[in-house]
């Protein structure tokens, strides 16, 4: 199978949690994509989605499917999403399509975070998809150094040649080099540091559930 039919077969699968008569948590990219395509044959059954990014938003509402703004939700049986990396304890590395932000808002609003990714997600450490970290422009500088101390190499994010500009009015650094052991402590370390809006490990926000696409089918992993 290719990588893009193991992403549609994790995102028919992901079907199966989302909760009829309630609002479901939509994240972005591509897997996220099939998911939504899958989600457009049960809209009937489902008040809406919370989206994590403009381009989701676009997209489900081309399908029909109501999007609702995060504030006018309390909370959410499920949060469905991909990841660059997810680890064997359910944490992960995301923000390959820059939506790292709002992905960790409706994952913290959620009570279960899916994660849908092929088999080439998996990985016994974190760090060898470069590290996607949303920042305030004026720390951008500051917050590379700081990497460079922690033996990471941190680039902006270009986009036709101009530093990607997030849904949030933000850039991206993205870290090479890192080799991250303990996803927890690396996540609050460096969320603490000024000019970090969002760090791209979610080890707070980690996966209760991987749906893994594999050349002889959807694995599902529990964590
Ligand atoms: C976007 C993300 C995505 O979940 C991640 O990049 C995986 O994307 P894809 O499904 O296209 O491989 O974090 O910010």
């Amino acid at each position: 199978m290719t990588q893009d039919e193991l992403k549609a077969l994790v995102g028919q699968a992901a079907l199966k949690y989302v909760v009829p008569g309630e609002i479901v948590g939509v994240g972005t990219g591509s897997t996220v994509n099939k998911f939504i395509d899958a989600l457009a044959t049960m809209k009937d059954q489902i008040k809406g989605a919370v989206s994590s990014s403009e381009a989701s938003t676009v997209r489900l509402k081309a399908l029909g499917i109501p999007v609702f703004d995060s504030n006018e939700v309390e909370s959410l049986s499920v949060y469905i999403d991909g990841a660059d990396e997810i680890d064997h304890q359910g944490h992960m590395v995301k923000g390959g399509g820059a939506a790292l932000t709002r992905e960790k808002i409706v994952a913290a609003q959620s009570k279960q975070f899916v994660c849908i990714a092929d088999e080439s997600k998996l990985v016994n450490v974190l760090g060898s998809f470069p590290l996607p970290v949303e920042v305030i422009p004026m720390a951008t500088a500051r917050v590379m150094r700081q990497f460079a101390v922690m033996g990471g190499t941190a680039a902006v994010r270009l986009k036709d040649g101009q530093p990607l500009v997030t849904d949030n009015g933000q850039h991206i650094v993205d870290v090479k080099g890192l080799k991250i052991t303990d996803p927890v402590v690396f996540e609050n370390t460096v969320s603490q540091w000024p000019g970090v809006v969002t760090v791209g490990v979610f080890a707070l926000q980690k996966a209760q559930v991987c749906l893994l696409g594999t050349s002889t089918g959807v694995k599902t992993l529990t964590f």
